[in-house]
């Protein structure tokens, strides 16, 4: 058994901080949401993985991620020089994949099920493939499966306006050697991409084995800000781990669970958690409510923020009202010259500088 992740695509819903990096290394309580599937296949004895990149971002992933001895796998990175569709992703990974069944793991989602009950029941079911869904309140945003009481796939559709059923796929699927023949036959869909909704509807169509497991826990694709903001809460409200390696000065308070990490400065600041601060930051006359992840090197003086993912290297200096619900990029600079706003809402991509002026 094989593991496919893949970590190339446009990240046009992640945008301004996916034109400068790959949005599969956007953190999720201070580690990349990449690293968590990584984890999660390694978990289910899964250690053969492909990683899938893009020429813009490849490198940074290469670059952190590594040859996955960190992890107990052993990692080949794919180019795919176009972002042309998951089932493309499949195509041009098969030299990698060659005849051995594979998971195939969208970089960007987060599942709280681990793998093994379902890879135990692909194998004992021996399906061409086994895909995995969620109910969701809002089935016309997905690809959508129409599924028997027996937990075989009938149909699959992306994004209906009529949904069949209110079963989501997520962002996790199994597959037999079988789909490389079924992806042959496929053409390009109308937004251009090879599906891999498409192609698995050819194995169904074809009298193949197709099943389908509903996930029991929580699935976030964390494509957008806001599914990011839920999957750091989740994440962070999962840590039980409360460290400091940092220092923490007499004059601050910190309850709750909150990780400090090291060579980092609280200077008379309230922490509540859950929180995690990364290394070397310097937090000085500071309010950080719960739900917050700050990553390392970053400076926050007279800030007060919650809920809200800070990245390496950012400064939030001077800001006199609460920030929340926000996501802030790499070495983003953040001052404010008077005190007028009553709230402050901010997606702000890497490199911003933003002043705010009455
Ligand atoms: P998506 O989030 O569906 O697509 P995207 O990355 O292009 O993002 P957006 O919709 O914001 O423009 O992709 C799911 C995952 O699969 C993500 O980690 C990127 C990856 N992917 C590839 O590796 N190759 C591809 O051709 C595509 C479409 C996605």
């Amino acid at each position: 058994m094989k593991g496919l992740i893949l970590s190339g695509g446009k990240g046009t819903r992640l945008r301004p901080l996916t034109h400068t990096g790959a949005k599969q290394l956007v953190p999720v309580a201070n580690k990349p949401i990449l690293w968590y599937g990584i984890e999660s296949l390694v978990a289910a004895g899964i250690t053969d993985i492909g990683i899938i990149i893009n020429p813009e971002t490849g490198a940074e992933i290469q670059d952190k991620t590594g040859d996955g001895g960190q992890f107990g796998a052993k990692i080949t990175y794919i180019l795919q020089t176009e972002p042309a569709g998951l089932a493309h992703a499949v195509k041009v990974a098969q030299p990698f994949l060659q005849d051995a069944p594979f998971v195939m793991y969208l970089g960007d989602n987060l599942i709280q099920d681990s793998l093994d009950s379902f890879l135990q029941r692909f194998q004992e079911n021996r399906s061409d493939a086994l895909i995995m869904l969620k109910s969701v309140a809002n089935p016309s945003a997905f690809g959508v499966a129409k599924v028997m009481d027996d937990g075989q796939v009938v149909g699959l559709v992306e994004k209906p306006t009529v949904p069949p059923s209110n079963l989501a796929l997520v962002g996790v699927y199994f597959f037999a050697p079988t789909i490389h023949k079924a992806i042959a036959t496929i053409a390009p869909s109308p937004r251009g991409e090879l599906e891999i909704t498409d192609a698995i509807q050819v194995l169904i169509d074809g009298g193949q084995r197709v099943d389908a497991c509903q996930l029991a826990g929580w699935w976030l694709d964390t494509g957008k800000k806001d599914d990011l903001l839920a999957a750091n809460s989740i994440i962070l409200d999962d840590l039980t781990l409360a460290t400091n390696g940092g220092h923490v000065d007499e004059h601050s308070r910190v309850t709750g669970r909150v990780s400090i990490g090291a060579g980092s400065r609280i200077i008379h600041c309230t922490i509540r958690g859950p929180v995690v601060i990364g290394n070397d930051c310097h937090l000085e006359h500071c309010y950080i409510g719960p739900y917050s992840s700050i990553a390392d090197r970053v400076t926050l003086v007279e800030a007060d923020l919650e809920h809200s993912v800070v990245l390496a290297d950012a400064k939030v200096v001077g800001v006199h009202h609460r920030i929340v619900d926000s996501l802030i990029g790499q070495r983003a600079h953040l001052t404010e010259a008077l005190r007028r706003p009553k709230a402050l809402r901010f997606m702000i991509g890497d490199d911003s500088q933003v002043e705010l002026t009455p």
